[in-house]
């Protein structure tokens, strides 16, 4: 899960992290309020940062970061920034930061590199220029030290990324300290990306995060009850939330022809028969992942029909079962049941291939059931033919 630049700069204040005040807004007047009060703070600078909190990069430059000089021109800045599409991403709120003065601009990064199996930092004192264009242009100047996963970023490992960065003697304890506290937010809140772009260096010699993108791994959830609440329902696609309260993996894609198996690597295989199958219908491709697992009963069957049967883009379902324990008859059972169940709700075509344990009932109770939206079919890839020719031509 990424998080918004806002609960990055949270985490980093929480674990050590030197950051500036920073209030989410999602109204002018909430920017116009977090303005005031970040403008008459003892050591404010008379500048606030209006930043758009979007999941994607290049805020800057989209016009999503803008400096105001009062409370009134925070408001208006907000406004301005509040809706804007960058990237395909509406901001539905913006960050008011209070303003630094920037005497330079670093970059740093910490990153799980899993061909090496261990964790990989970057660091370069020439901050300011995008970190893909610097990496291509000038590779030297991106030091890249790779980071034990036992000792993690401590004192000593934190001096070898400042001595390769080239971190000037007057900057470099400072910028080794908050390498440290950013170790300290990548292990302990298990996160698989830890990025700050710009990290400064202030004219008051201070050196500030300014800039935060995090990561969290998804596996380790079940450590941080309190990672829940980080979560962004409104960025989440509408069918795979309903998918994933009923238990079902389900990953929504951009095709025509929905697509239910047992086994992930059947659904996998499944995907790209469909694909290819539909280079010859008109290019019509799978609609989603569904996998319903090993017991595949009329409930699951019926739950991931309803999913799949309510997403405008399908046109037609394939649906590729190989029986196992849980044979072909069980599974037959279970879509005639599912399309019982959903009654009206199903019209669109089915293509049903079975293939395993019990095939033969299997495939006769579906030819006895003989309801109008299915067809049977004798192989996967005829199955697939079926399905995307049904897609194109509905
Ligand atoms: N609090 C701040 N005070 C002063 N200047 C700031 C502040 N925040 C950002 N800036 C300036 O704006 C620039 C862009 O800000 P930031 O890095 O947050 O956005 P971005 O790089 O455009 O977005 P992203 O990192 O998502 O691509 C910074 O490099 C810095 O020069
Ligand atoms: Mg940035």
């Amino acid at each position: 899960m990424d998080l918004f630049e806002y609960q990055a700069r949270d985490l980093f204040e929480r674990h050590g992290v030197p950051v500036l005040g920073g209030i989410v807004a999602r109204t002018p007047a909430e920017a116009r309020s977090a303005a005031e009060t970040l403008l008459y703070t003892p050591d404010a600078t008379g500048v606030v940062v209006v930043k758009a909190q979007v999941k994607t990069g290049g805020r800057g430059k989209a016009g999503g970061v803008k400096i105001a000089r009062s409370a009134d021109e925070a408001a208006a800045r907000a406004e301005e920034i509040l809706g804007m599409d960058i990237k395909g991403h509406t901001v539905g709120q913006v960050m008011i930061a209070a303003g630094a003065r920037i005497a330079q601009e670093f970059y740093f990064s910490l990153l799980l590199d899993r061909a090496e199996r261990r964790y990989l930092a970057m660091a370069s004192v020439e901050g300011g220029m995008e970190i893909e264009q610097l990496a291509v242009e000038r590779p030297e100047a991106l030091a890249k030290v790779p980071v034990d996963p036992r000792t993690g970023i401590d004192a000593a490992t934190a001096a070898e990324i400042v001595a390769a960065a080239g971190f000037a003697p007057e900057v470099a304890d400072q910028v080794a300290e908050v390498l440290q506290r950013l170790w300290d937010v990548y292990r302990e809140e298990d996160a698989t990306l830890v990025e700050v772009n710009p990290l400064v260096l202030t004219e008051e010699g201070r050196v500030v995060a300014l800039d935060g993108k995090v990561s969290l791994d998804a596996n380790a959830d079940f450590r941080h009850p309190d990672h829940a609440e980080l979560a962004d329902p409104s960025a989440d696609d509408p069918l795979e939330s309903r998918a994933k309260e009923k238990d079902l993996n389900y990953v929504k894609l951009d095709g025509e022809v929905g697509v239910i198996g047992n086994g992930a690597g059947l659904v996998m295989s499944t995907l790209d028969v469909v694909a290819y199958a539909g280079e010859h219908h008109g290019g019509v491709k799978p609609a989603n992942f569904l996998d319903i697992g090993g017991g595949a009963s009329a409930e699951v069957m019926a739950a991931g029909l309803d999913i799949i049967l309510s997403d405008p883009q399908v046109k037609s379902v394939f649906v590729n079962v190989f029986g196992g324990i849980t044979a072909c008859d069980a599974v037959a059972n279970g879509i005639v049941a599912a399309l019982g169940i959903l009654g009206d709700q199903a019209t669109k075509p089915l293509v049903v291939r079975l293939d395993g344990n019990n095939v033969v009932a299997g495939r006769r109770i579906l030819r006895d059931a003989n309801h109008p939206l299915v067809t049977l079919a004798e192989t996967m890839d005829g199955g697939a033919a079926e399905a995307a020719r049904l897609a194109h031509s509905a």
